[in-house]
């Protein structure tokens, strides 16, 4: 075995890069200079408490990485960055910025100066915090605005951070990777007199922000106390917690934009999460009365959230079909977080005093009962409000259903609500996000266990050696299997060719926690959803064959529907499978730390029982290649389609290198691990094989593995293992996208056996348009075809170190598409004879003898390794490589 003599040291790096992954949980602290006294722009002190509006003690806001100020039509200004750069500290000065950002990333109500707070950005390559001097310490609002704009050296896209205060956590590990809807952040947190707002970019990666909001919280909005659901207790100390604003809607009514709001918040239409529409009603009210002696001022919320409600309708009610009903409101939340809800009233409706009595439920608990606003509020059209916290324990299926009904009792069955702001409470590690607290350390279940593997080296490097002794014995037992043994992507395939309605729900699967489940070790940022095995054997109809799309070498793959609806992917490890325990918890913790948009997403997992299972995204339209040859009745996709999931598969791969925690190199790229959703974006898959890159070496020496056809010659010769062999098997995707062929076809003649030689003496001949798809050929405008071949052929370059990044590749696809979209908006698309000539070919048109093939005969090593692996039967379509 070829590989064998290098095992000790293999063992070594991999246990060293094991423990660089836990020294990276427990980040380190970073306690950066705060620029004391930095001068406040826009303050000036309130001269006092009117009603209707509200001077903050201390607001600052930026506009980050603009060199101008930005004046909003509410009256705001907000300051260019650089200007106060006295409070901003960062390594280097980097700025972005566009001319305008799509307006589909708006809704339609956001008001046009808004929108250019996006414009700019500034990026923080390192550590980076902005330092603020608050004169009057207590509950300020933070306010984040982010959105990925476009800059030369950084893909905002990729960029993966953390947002954090001195004692808060806000955002962890958090990224903005669809360019398509603008992020805003909102959050009451307490300040202190010398307050920080600090951006952690992940390793290799960068952090970035369009605009920031600090600005004071008048004290009466937010109390210390709320009551509990369901009705019952009082509980105190909310002003320990931080809270971040998740939903904040004006029953009945518009959106209020910053404007008409003297708290500059926005409040959104209820419509969206009205669960019974037909059975509501808006009403309006003329006037609000807030009463000082109540504890209300206009500053809660505006006269618009009062005036406005939604009511019972009167039809509805009338008509004896539904004589009794609810109002009832959903949202989706995490369901890890506790919530502080806020309820809005006015009655608005009532003709005199003592006519109206309904119920407030939460999540179908009774948070009040037959509440009597004329009692509470004590006049009519006056406003009144009350605040619930929703334990997280209450939260299942991570929504948060909102309900109000009438009494039994009641005379007219009637009940309304005029407002309602949902807050996530930060949790026992401080944070909004996640269960890691400012200074790095994870809070969450199993945190001690954690600790004691962080402090024993040694225990992790027997893991390592234990993990690798698996692989490797494996790997000799079993070599005739190889072909066999399907990958991870295997499992994802739709075998009945059905259509799956999965939406995108991977942000609300993440951070799911079945509450009745006693289990514990469930959290968003920890090892993903746990699955109980009588939710899964539900979703499988208790494991039934019908439902098996895959079979691997651990065990079979099921598809799967969750109670809601989503389908699964389902990887069940067999009871006696090879697969150690290790491995298992090994690959969990792999998968978990990858979440992106081009990554088909890890959901889950289950151990109940000693069972083995692993749940992911299922992906409805299958591996790529089958969109491109070999499967019949699949309609052709266009260049377009084509250009758009190459440049999906190239985020991915982008993120992968660069983007997670430590680059990880994929180590088999290849058409069918590319896997496409419902709507054809790419999703890479397979992690199987993926190793972490050593961070010193640049490399990691291994056995070689991977697809032939696509694996990187330079790679074979050194066994040792870089991105740059990503990026060579890639390059093969690339040709094999445009040529719509296998990689390897052993039966044809000699020379066109492997697709990469193949397509490279076509580029060399300056004749690419010559072995393109025939189905899309007069397609593909000039400059298009152009740039994308030779993003392929610098891709297949003979040495790594001549290989474009995956990020200047991706830079050439978006390029590529570009071209062709401009192309095809200006001119029916051109017939062949327009299709460019390539100016290449300095080479003779010969092709080379394959250096990969000739290192094989050479060294028996290298051939003994590779040749375990080769899923063809003879030596001579070997050497196609
Ligand atoms: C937050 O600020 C309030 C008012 O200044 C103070 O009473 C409270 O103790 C603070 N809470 C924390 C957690 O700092
Ligand atoms: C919002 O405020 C502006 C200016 O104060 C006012 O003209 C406008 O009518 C208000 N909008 C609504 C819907 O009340
Ligand atoms: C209203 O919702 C609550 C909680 O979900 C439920 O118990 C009650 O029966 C509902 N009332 C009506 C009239 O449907
Ligand atoms: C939720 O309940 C748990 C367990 O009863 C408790 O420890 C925690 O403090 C509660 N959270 C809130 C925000 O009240
Ligand atoms: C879970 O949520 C989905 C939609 O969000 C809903 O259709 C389903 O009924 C919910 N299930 C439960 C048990 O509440």
């Amino acid at each position: 075995m070829g590989g064998d003599h290098h095992r000790p040291t293999r063992a070594l790096y991999v246990s060293s890069l094991l423990f660089c992954l836990v020294l990276l949980n427990l980040k380190r602290s970073i306690v950066l200079a705060n620029n004391e006294g930095a001068d406040s722009p826009a303050v000036s002190p309130a001269p006092s408490s009117s009603p209707t509006s509200f001077k903050p003690s201390d607001s600052y806001l930026l506009n980050c990485g603009s060199k101008s100020e930005m004046k909003m039509d509410d009256g705001r200004t907000f300051k260019s960055d650089t200007e106060t750069s006295s409070y901003l500290s960062t390594s280097e000065d980097v700025q972005a910025s566009v001319a305008s950002i799509p307006e589909s990333a708006f809704s339609n109500s956001t008001p046009s100066t808004l929108k250019d707070l996006y414009t700019s950005a500034r990026i923080f390559p390192s550590d980076s915090t902005y330092s603020f001097f608050i004169s009057k310490p207590g509950k300020h609002w933070i306010r984040l605005y982010f959105y990925p704009i476009t800059h030369q050296k950084y893909d905002l896209k990729t960029a993966v951070f953390t947002v954090q205060t001195d004692k808060f956590v806000l955002l962890h590990d958090f990224s903005v990777d669809d360019e398509s809807k603008v992020v805003f952040k909102e959050y009451p947190v307490n300040a202190t007199q010398h307050f920080s707002l600090i951006f952690k970019p992940q390793k290799d990666s960068c952090a970035f922000v369009n605009a920031i909001e600090i600005a004071e919280i008048p004290d009466e909005l937010l109390s210390d106390s709320a009551s509990s659901v369901p009705q019952g207790n009082t509980l105190n100390g909310l002003s320990n917690y931080a809270l971040e604003v998740s939903y904040r809607l004006n029953m009945g009514g518009p959106t209020i934009t910053p404007r008409n709001d003297t708290l500059s918040r926005t409040w959104a239409p209820d419509t969206p999460y009205n669960l019974f529409p037909e059975g509501t009603e808006a009403a309006k009210g003329t006037t609000v009365k807030y009463r000082p002696d109540h504890g209300m001022t206009r500053l809660v919320a505006p006269d618009m959230v009062y005036l406005t409600a939604d009511r019972m309708a009167s039809k509805a009610y009338q008509q004896t079909i539904a004589p009794n009903f609810n109002l009832s409101w959903a949202m989706n939340v995490d369901g890890t977080f506790s919530y502080l809800i806020r309820m809005h009233f006015c009655d608005v409706v009532s003709k005199t005093l003592n006519e109206l009595y309904f119920n407030v439920y939460i999540n179908s608990l009774m948070a009040l009962s037959n509440l009597d606003l004329s009692e509470k509020a004590g006049e009519l059209n006056t406003a009144y409000y009350t605040d619930f916290v929703l334990n997280a324990s209450l939260i299942t299926n991570d929504s948060i259903t909102v309900q109000v009904g009438p009494t039994t009792n009641a005379g007219l069955p009637n009940a309304i609500l005029n407002g309602l702001e949902v807050m996530k409470m930060s949790n026992l590690a401080d944070s909004l996000d996640g269960l890691y607290a400012v200074d790095g350390s994870y809070k969450g279940p199993g945190a001690s266990k954690l600790k004691i593997v962080a402090i024993s080296g040694l225990a992790l490097a027997f893991v390592a050696m234990l993990f690798l002794g698996v692989v490797c014995v494996r790997w000799k037992k079993r070599p005739q299997d190889w072909q066999k043994k399907k990958s991870f992507s295997s499992w994802l395939l739709p075998i009945h060719g059905s259509k799956s309605n999965f939406s995108s729900r991977k942000s609300s699967l993440f951070g799911s926690r079945k509450s009745k489940s006693g289990y514990s070790s469930v959290y968003s940022n920890g090892l993903g959803r746990f699955f109980n095995l009588s939710e899964l054997q539900n979703a499988t109809q208790n494991f039934d064959e019908k439902t098996v799309i895959g079979v691997g070498g651990f065990g079979k793959v099921f598809i799967g529907t969750l109670d809601d609806g989503t389908k699964v992917a389902i990887k069940r490890g067999n009871h006696g499978s090879e697969q150690g325990v290790n491995e298992f918890e090994t690959e969990i913790q792999m998968l978990s730390k990858l979440r992106h948009r081009h990554l088909v997403s890890f959901i889950g997992f289950c151990d109940e029982d000693s069972e083995m299972i692993l749940v992911y995204e299922y992906m409805a339209n299958g591996p790529f290649r089958d969109h491109l040859y070999g499967s019949a009745n699949k309609p052709t996709l266009t260049w377009q389609q084509r250009l758009e999931i190459c440049i999906g598969a190239a985020r991915g791969l982008h993120y992968l290198h660069t983007g997670a925690a430590q680059g990880i190199i994929h180590r088999d790229v290849k058409t069918t691990n590319i896997l496409l959703d419902e709507n054809f974006v790419a999703k890479v898959s397979d992690f199987g094989l993926s190793k972490a890159a050593a961070m010193d070496q640049g490399h990691v020496s291994t056995a070689v593995k991977g697809s032939f056809g696509y694996l990187d010659p330079e790679y074979f010769r050194r066994q040792q293992l870089t991105e740059k062999s990503d990026v060579y098997s890639f390059g093969v995707v690339l040709f094999e996208v445009l040529c719509a062929r296998a990689v390897i076809c052993p039966g044809l003649p000699r020379d066109q056996v492997s697709l990469a030689d193949w397509a490279m003496q076509w580029h060399k001949k300056g004749m690419i348009e010559k072995i393109v798809d025939p189905k899309i050929a007069g397609t593909i405008c000039e400059g298009s075809l152009k740039k994308f071949a030779e993003a392929a052929e610098k891709c297949l370059a003979e040495y790594g170190v001549d290989r474009p990044s995956m990020g200047d590749v991706l830079w050439n696809l978006e390029y590529s598409l570009q071209l062709q979209v401009a192309s095809s908006q200006t001119d029916r698309p051109e017939d062949k004879s327009n299709i460019m000539v390539l100016e290449k070919g300095s080479e003779s048109g010969e092709a080379k003898s394959n250096p990969a093939v000739a290192v094989a005969a050479e060294s028996d090593d290298s051939n003994v390794t590779v040749g375990s692996q080769v899923p063809f039967p003879n030596a001579a379509s070997i050497s196609g490589r």
